[in-house]
């Protein structure tokens, strides 16, 4: 089975593109008082709910309860259901983990398209019941040195919002828009609403998910693509002026024969962070040991060379 076409798809035939859907989510007020409306992204200061499995297992689709800077971005793969009369299904749990659960969650069109498609829905914990060893390192001197424009200026202080506020799952959302934009192999995001954030499903069409690297026993001229791929990935973050903060062969999928990246809410900026330097060799350092323990002679040091030479 071939993984889920992200990249470089229109909308879907027939259907209207999201911008032209009715937004019917009413800006809320900011923190301050003031209407909360942020020039480029609005960020909602409400208290969050930990969003929890529907009780029969079913849901309406949360698609366009959600306001527009929380659905993903355009140009949308064909494969997300617009149908507004979608129900969800929750097929189970993919991962339970100390910070958020992941679970399989059928989206299926009632209008008669006979549209449906899997997704990870990862719902984080909220402050009471997990244990978060996500720290405070991941914020500091987060800046806006490599922004481009002022949507990515935006995101990155949205992005900060929400660290500091401790709202992981919006910080994952900012982190995976903007390396889907950029490219990356990370699965396509499609809503954020509260804690609960839903992306593409990496695996097959019946639900078997994609195994984590460090699971996977590929043969040579696999693992030196998986090298490449992984190369391509930590170089295409310091190219954003990031590293993932939290790269390990847990938190890559092969999909085939493809790498996808995963679990990105604490991706760090390599120079306004004090220990950004530090938290990309980490990285590097973790995925290369697990190549060479695969039998692939790999140079943690220059691969973090190349990334800091890129990221500077
Ligand atoms: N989009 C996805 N498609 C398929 N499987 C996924 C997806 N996202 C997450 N998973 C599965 O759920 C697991 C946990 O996801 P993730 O690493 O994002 O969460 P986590 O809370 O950090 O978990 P952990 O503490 O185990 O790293 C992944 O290792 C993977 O097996
Ligand atoms: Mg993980």
């Amino acid at each position: 089975m071939t993984r889920n076409p992200s990249r470089g798809q229109g909308p879907v035939a027939g259907s209207s593109p999201a911008a032209d859907r009715p937004d019917t989510a009413v800006p809320r007020a900011g923190h301050d008082g003031t209407s909360g409306l942020d020039p480029f992204f609005t960020f909602d200061y409400r208290p969050l709910e930990a969003v929890e499995s529907p009780v029969d297992g079913r849901r309406q689709t949360t698609y366009w309860s959600v306001e527009r800077g929380c659905r993903g971005p355009e140009p949308l793969p064909e494969w997300v259901v617009l149908d507004a009369g979608a129900v969800d299904t929750e097929l189970g749990v993919l991962k339970t983990g100390k910070e958020a659960d992941v679970f399989l969650l059928e989206r299926a069109a009632t209008d008669g398209s006979g549209e449906a498609t899997l997704m990870a829905a990862k719902r984080y914990r909220d402050a009471d019941h997990r244990s978060f060893h996500r720290s405070t390192v991941y914020v500091e001197g987060r800046g806006v040195r490599k922004s481009r424009d002022q949507r990515a200026l935006a995101r990155k202080s949205a992005y900060g919002r929400a660290v500091a506020s401790g709202r992981w799952a919006f910080a994952e959302w900012e982190a995976l828009c903007a390396t889907w934009e950029a490219g990356l192999p990370v699965p396509y995001p499609v809503s954020i609403q509260d804690t609960e954030l839903l992306m593409e499903f990496i695996g097959t069409s019946d639900g078997v998910a994609a195994p984590r690297l460090a699971q996977s026993r590929p043969g040579r001229g696999l693992l030196e693509h998986c090298w490449e791929q992984v190369c391509g990935i930590v170089l295409d973050l310091a190219e954003l002026g990031w590293a993932h903060g939290d790269l390990s062969p847990y938190n890559l999928l092969l999909h085939g024969e493809v790498v996808v990246v995963i679990d990105l809410p604490q991706v760090v900026d390599v120079v306004a962070n004090p220990q950004g330097p530090e938290l990309l060799n980490r990285d590097c350092l973790n995925v290369a040991r697990w190549f060479t323990s695969r039998g692939l002679e790999v140079d943690a040091e220059e691969l973090f060379g190349r990334a800091v030479a890129v990221a500077l």
